[in-house]
């Protein structure tokens, strides 16, 4: 028989753009609602999040939306619950990762609890990084191995976007040629470093990650386990369904999912909801990369699992995975989601939400 009803622990969101300024204030609350503990947030802002103090800035200019929330008395109809909540939503911050910052200000910000992970972009020698806000990534990456040492000794997570910046390769092979050529050496140097795949996408990094003896975890988005390359295409150009890494041929699709739905353990979700103003992403040429799903996050995870008949690894995938990884607990604080539908809203402010207009089968109720 099928369940209606799922009860987990208060999830927690691996991998979240926030930005600043008012599109914080716009996408924050969406967070909020989804019940989340907190979030890895993340440091790509156009000024990136590069040093010790932009990284505490960063982290009260959070805190100070969030009180500001709190206290609004004007709730939007249906949406009070929250503005009352005390909230302890834990923003974790992490530092975007130059080819300049030293190692001794890398743990210095670790040891001090400003950050609990280090995010790497890079960027190739044109200065072209592989997605939104990584122009100031690493470029030599074996020039951060003295990082990654001290990254190693102190336990601070490296997470990783791991995709080829290089030219000639092929849009669709950029994260397996990345496993080749960036990952496997950083691993075999530095045997005890602990690291996170962001948003994975390819089978063959699915299959890395699940086999390689070593301290590796992946995040997973809601939007990579629905959708395939072909959604970027059907029925004229979808920029609604761009994001980086771009989505993969279904075969890849599906060896991702049968990981994440499976239960396996070294994968948890991670949104990567990426917000953008709609003139951004329609753009003809430069349409900006990135998927919104932050207003029904939750419910889109939960569809996959129930589609897969994997209700019980929900509770794990969402709230429990390698949370000990960044310093956070299982939430004692449960949450409960019901068969039922949900229409997602079309837009947040200026963005287009993923799957906006249409009805999922699953609702969080509180
Ligand atoms: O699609 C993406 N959007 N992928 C990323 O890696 C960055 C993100 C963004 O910041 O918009
Ligand atoms: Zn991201």
């Amino acid at each position: 028989m099928k369940e209606n009803s799922v009860t987990i622990p208060r999830w927690f969101d691996r991998h979240l753009h926030l930005r600043s300024g008012d599109m914080l204030k716009t996408v924050l609350p969406c967070t909020l609602k989804q019940h989340a503990t907190g979030a890895i947030i993340m440091p790509n802002l156009a000024d990136p999040v590069t040093t010790i103090e932009k990284a505490k800035d960063y982290r009260k200019e959070i805190e100070q939306v969030m009180t500001s929330l709190r206290f609004n008395t004007n709730a939007p109809k249906g949406q009070e619950w929250y503005w009352k909540k005390d909230y302890d939503f834990v923003p974790c911050m992490t530092l975007y990762l130059t080819d300049h910052i030293d190692p001794e200000e890398v743990v210095r910000g670790f040891e001090e609890g400003v950050w609990r992970a280090v995010k790497l972009y890079m960027a190739n020698q044109k200065g072209q990084g592989g997605t939104t806000g990584s122009a100031h990534g690493v470029k030599n990456l074996l020039g951060r191995y003295p990082v990654f040492e001290v990254m190693e000794k102190h336990k601070i997570p490296l997470l990783g976007h791991f995709e080829a910046v290089e030219e000639d390769v092929d849009e669709f092979d950029r994260e397996s040629v990345s496993v080749d050529r960036d990952l496997k050496p950083i691993l075999k140097s530095f045997p005890g470093l602990p690291v996170v795949f962001e948003h994975l996408t390819d089978g063959r990094a699915a299959d890395f990650v699940a086999e390689v003896d070593h301290d590796i975890h992946a995040t997973v988005t809601a939007h990579h386990l629905m959708i395939n390359r072909n959604a970027m295409f059907w029925g004229g150009m979808n920029p609604g369904h761009y994001c980086k890494p771009v989505p993969k041929r279904e075969t890849h699709r599906a060896k991702v999912r049968q990981y994440v739905t499976s239960g396996n353990r070294r994968f948890g979700a991670g949104t990567d909801s990426a917000p953008h103003d709609e003139s951004a992403k329609s753009r003809c040429y430069g349409c900006a990369a990135g998927i919104f799903t932050a207003p029904s996050a939750v419910e889109l995870y939960t569809m996959t699992f129930d589609q897969d008949n994997a209700l019980e690894h929900l509770g794990p995938f969402l709230s429990e995975n390698f949370l000990a990884l960044y310093g956070m607990e299982v939430s004692s604080e449960m949450m409960t989601i019901e068969r039922g539908a949900l229409v997602v809203p079309q837009k947040v402010g200026e963005v287009q939400v993923f799957k906006g207009g249409t009805e999922l089968l699953w609702k969080l109720v509180g």
